[in-house]
Parts: C-alpha cells; structure tokens; sequence
C-alpha cells in the first residue's frame, strides 16, 4: 500500500514537472482577413504582396507543388508579368535517356517547385523535420490563415529553464514550442513596390492571405456566385407571391 502511495506521489511529481517540457499554447491572436464572411473577398494587393514574401523567403525551403504559376492570375497578375516570373524559377526539366533531368526555366504551366533534390535531402537539412508544401497549407491548420499568422509572429526566447536542442527554435503557437523552422522573417525581408513598410506582423499577413488565396483559388467566385443564387430566390418567392394575389383575387373570401 506504502509503495503505491508512493508510486503515486512519485507519479504526480513526474506529471507536475511535465508543463514546463510541454507548454499550453497561447489561443490564437485576433486577426482581421479581408476574404472573411460571405461577402469577404481577396485583397488583391495584400496577396500580391504576400506572392512576393513567398518567392523571395518561403521558397527557399517549401514548395507549392499544387499551384501552377499561371494560376497568379487570380490575384491580377497579366499573362506577360506571368510568363515573366515563371521563366525566373528553375524547374526540374524533361528525364534524359537515363532517367536524369536537368533544371530549366520555368513554363505558366508548371508548378512551384520544392527545394530540395529528395525529402532524404529536406530531412537532412533540417534534423528530420521536413518543410510541409504550401498549396493547401492554409487549409490543412486549425485557424488556417490566423494559425500561419500565428507561428510567423510566435518566435520568442525561450522561457528560463526550456533548453532548445540545435536546430530547433522557440515558438509559442508551434505544439510542443520546438519547431524545425529559422524565423524567417525579419522587418524589411523585402522591400515592397507599393511602398507598404515591411514589418514582421505586415509580411506574415500578406503571405497568410497569399496562401489563404493558394488553397482556395475559386474563394471569390464562388462566394459571387452564392449571392447572385440568394438574390435569385429572393426575387422567385416575390413573384410566386404576387402571382398567388392575382390568382386568388377574384374570389371571394
Ligand atoms: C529555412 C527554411 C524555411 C523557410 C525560409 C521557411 N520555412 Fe516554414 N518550415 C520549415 C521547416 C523545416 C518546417 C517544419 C517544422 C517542424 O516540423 O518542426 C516548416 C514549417 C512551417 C509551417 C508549419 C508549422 C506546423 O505547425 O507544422 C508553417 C505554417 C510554415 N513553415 C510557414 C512558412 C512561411 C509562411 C514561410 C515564409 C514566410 C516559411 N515557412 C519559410 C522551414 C522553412
């Protein structure tokens, strides 16, 4: 009975020193998204924007297998601005007669490339973790777009008493705080045609509303296309009323 007691205590004592391994994570921060509600849209110059954050930092380390150059349309790009960035990304060419390809510019009909040659390649780099592809990211997370938000403005010394392995960094909104991925943004990463200054909070949200328009690129459309559907019926039900006034108003009550 004694040993058990003890056990226990022994047991409470263990799970009492668990937090500091393992912290809560904070909820995530309030966020404001212009493509919120059903009547939200893309903001096109924010998504621009965050296009560009993606190329110069996000790219170095993940791909975007899914999202077809052309497909920048959506957010204003013209075909020649296209075909312009697409021939500035090296894409894996043609396999040769042994199976080899070589790099070549890329066509508005490829696809973001990933980085690294393998994911052995991915791994290596970064002590096992491996850079997840952005084409659905923003849908794949709890809070989407607020969560990517969340975890490029969550870097954070690491609270007295926390060692961080190498190769890992301290972020409040990663599960377990350890995460594989550098902060990769500083203020001024990029510098933007538009003149918007180019702060940490400012550049997480116009990539996080870049990637929101990647993962649901008939967002807007669709939304259109529901309130035309509303508006529709709306009109029906009046007329289908004012039909059943005419039809009855001979007769008497
Ligand atoms: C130096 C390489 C590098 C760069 C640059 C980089 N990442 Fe990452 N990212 C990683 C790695 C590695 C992981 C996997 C982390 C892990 O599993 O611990 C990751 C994971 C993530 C995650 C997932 C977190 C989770 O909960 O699994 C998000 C979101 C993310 N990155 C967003 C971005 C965005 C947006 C950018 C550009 C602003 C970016 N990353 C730039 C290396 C990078």
């Amino acid at each position: 009975m004694r040993t058990l007691a003890l056990a226990a205590a022994a047991l409470g004592l263990a799970l009492s020193a668990l937090p500091a391994a393992a912290q809560e994570t904070p909820p995530l921060p309030r966020v404001f998204w212009s493509f919120e509600g059903p009547f939200g849209t893309i903001d096109q110059a924010a998504a621009q924007r965050g296009y560009q954050v993606y190329k110069q930092v996000c790219s170095a380390c993940h791909s975007m297998t899914q999202f077809h150059f052309r497909d920048l349309a959506g957010i204003g790009y013209t075909p020649e601005q296209i075909a312009a960035i697409a021939a500035s990304v090296q894409v894996p060419g043609p396999p040769n007669a042994q199976g080899q390809s070589s790099p070549v510019p890329g066509k508005p009909a490829d696809a973001f490339p990933s980085p690294f040659p393998t994911q052995a390649a991915a791994e290596a780099a970064f002590n096992g973790a491996v850079p997840p592809d952005q084409s659905l990211m923003a849908n794949a997370f709890e809070g989407g777009p607020t969560y990517i938000y969340a975890i490029l403005n969550g870097f954070r010394n690491p609270p007295p008493g926390i060692t961080v392995p190498p190769g890992r960094y301290y972020n409040i909104y990663f599960p377990g705080n350890l995460i594989a991925m550098p902060p990769p943004l500083h203020d001024g990463a990029v510098t933007y045609a538009d003149g918007t200054p180019a702060t940490v909070p400012q550049m997480a949200h116009d990539v996080a509303t870049f990637l929101y328009f990647v993962a649901n690129p008939h967002a807007d459309q669709r939304k259109r296309i529901g309130v035309h559907v509303v508006l529709f019926l709306v009109f029906v039900t009046g007329l289908t009323y004012a039909l059943k006034r005419k039809v009855w108003s001979d007769v008497e009550h």
